[in-house]
């Protein structure tokens, strides 16, 4: 098809354009629900808006393809003494990429290039790499955490970094994001990434870096910052209710990414237990059940779930309680949990308790593998649980990994009194994160501190899960209440 003649004047006009510096370069997976399949959106920021032109192609090819940006944008807020205006942020979405290539790409005019690696298609047999870190900050110990991740491990380059809430720390400070993203361009201009809000892009206030008095005038995020700079496939309607929660494949892994803050207004209190809090809660519990309904175990074996907040987590960071054995949520309880209160009968400081209520018992049902989280700033990773006891027929493995580095410090000490037996592994004296290997056969879940990226600090292995009932045969009949599995065995290192 030829193109039309506003198309070459508009490229005529972004070619002639003299430079105009590009800054805080970073890639996305992208996805049909924003119109590109199998592809890497390259996102950036400048001081002017003008369109700009994205050269790419395969390492290996010698056809040079070209997109231009989508149109920029900008945004600002003031308040009291606090204003802040960000720089025009540009994406350019590259599409329908080859699976497992490396690509090169240029920002034509912006002075930077970069290479990256595209994910397998979903449905081969290729094996899938993620890099999965909470809570990175704005660090030199978080820049090498990222750098760690980014690192190839025996031979295999990781095909998406993938954070799991707490990005910059800017609190309301949104220069911080601007920083932020420049001292991570090094990582995310060569590794797409994907990820999910945590508390500090939600209901943290008072900034980062900023001084009093002016950071008192700064107020939570409540999303702000984190749709305007983050990119993932989540549609403008949904954007625009904080319906932040999604799901994307990326090779023989399905992702699902929770928000433990939906429903929250960029308060830390006055949300929890309203109804509109409820009412939003209620909605992502639902989708995720329907999610988890079509979810092809054929083509994505593994069903990894990406949130920020652990439940089961023996540091004392961030503990809560809904019966009176921690960890265990009674089913007389389950609803008033759900609902936002503890055992005590006190509003909830930490939703995520709250969520476990619920999410447990479907994690189950469908047979979710892995729970990633971060929150807590340390590592820990479980044998697989139902219901604060060892399962290895229904349990899911839950990994805290939120030692990226962040100003905040190391978690713990630990919890007082006999730590569960389920807790198998921890760290809060080094900072790391994790990488996740995925074949048909198993998936190997990986920690590394931010030291060595060679030799993993803690792994398990998860064997395929086997099918029990014939109901499962095709997953369009599963029904249910029949979808078992049974586990093979469960290597630990
Ligand atoms: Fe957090």
């Amino acid at each position: 098809m030829l193109p039309s003649v506003l198309q070459v004047l508009l490229a005529a006009v972004v070619i002639a354009s003299p430079p105009r510096p590009a800054s805080q370069v970073h890639l996305a997976l992208t996805n049909a629900v924003q119109n590109c399949e199998n592809g890497v959106a390259v996102s950036f920021a400048s001081e002017t808006p003008h369109q700009y032109q994205i050269n790419y192609k395969p390492i290996e090819s010698a056809q040079t393809l070209n997109v231009t940006t989508r149109p920029s944008e900008s945004y600002g807020l003031s308040r009291g003494r606090y204003s802040y205006k960000s720089p025009y942020l540009h994406s350019g979405f590259m599409c329908n990429l080859l699976p497992n290539t490396a690509y090169q790409y240029e920002i034509v005019g912006g002075g930077k290039s970069f290479q990256f690696l595209t994910p397998p298609a979903t449905g081969s047999d290729a094996i899938t790499v993620l890099s999965v870190v909470g809570d990175p900050g704005d660090t030199t110990d978080s820049s090498a955490t990222l750098e760690m991740l980014a690192t190839p491990y025996k031979g295999m380059h990781p095909h998406a970094l993938i954070v799991a809430g707490d990005y910059s720390y800017a609190n309301g400070e949104h220069e911080v994001w601007d920083r932020w993203f420049n001292l991570q361009e090094v990582v995310f201009g060569h590794v797409p990434t994907l990820g999910i809000n945590g508390n500090h892009e939600t209901v943290v206030a008072n900034g980062h870096a900023a001084p009093r008095p002016k950071a008192w005038d700064m107020v939570g995020e409540n999303y702000l910052g984190y749709l305007q700079r983050i990119l993932t496939p989540i549609s403008n309607e949904n954007k625009a209710k904080r319906r932040t929660y999604y799901s994307f494949d990326i090779g023989l892994v399905h992702l699902v990414f929770l928000d433990d803050y939906v429903g929250s207004s960029g308060s830390t209190w006055n949300s929890v237990g309203s109804k509109p809090w409820l009412n939003e809660r209620t909605k992502q519990l639902t989708w995720l059940v329907q999610d988890l309904e079509h979810v092809n175990r054929t083509a994505t074996p593994w069903v990894v779930v990406i949130k920020h907040n652990p439940f089961y987590n023996t540091w004392r960071d961030h503990q809560c309680q809904c019966s009176k054995t921690r960890f265990h949520i009674d089913d007389s309880d389950r609803e008033r949990c759900w609902e936002g209160r503890y055992v005590s009968g006190s509003s909830m400081y930490e939703p995520h308790c709250g969520l476990q209520a619920k999410l447990e018992p479907i994690y189950a049902e469908y047979g979710v593998d892995v729970v990633m989280t971060g929150h807590v700033h340390g590592y820990e990773r479980t044998a697989p649980i139902y219901q604060n006891k060892i399962n290895e027929e229904r349990g899911t493995v839950y990994i805290t990994t939120g030692a990226g580095g962040n100003y905040e410090g190391h978690a713990g000490p630990r919890i007082p009194g006999p730590i569960p037996e389920w807790s198998r592994a921890v760290n809060n004296k080094v900072y790391g994160a994790s990488k996740v290997i995925a074949t048909k056969d198993y998936l190997e879940i990986l920690w590394f501190t931010n030291t060595n990226s060679k030799t993993p600090f803690d792994s398990i292995i998860l064997p395929v899960r086997i099918p029990t009932s014939p109901f499962e045969q095709s997953s369009k009949k599963v029904k249910r209440g029949y979808y078992k599995f049974r586990l093979l065995g469960i290597q630990e290192y």
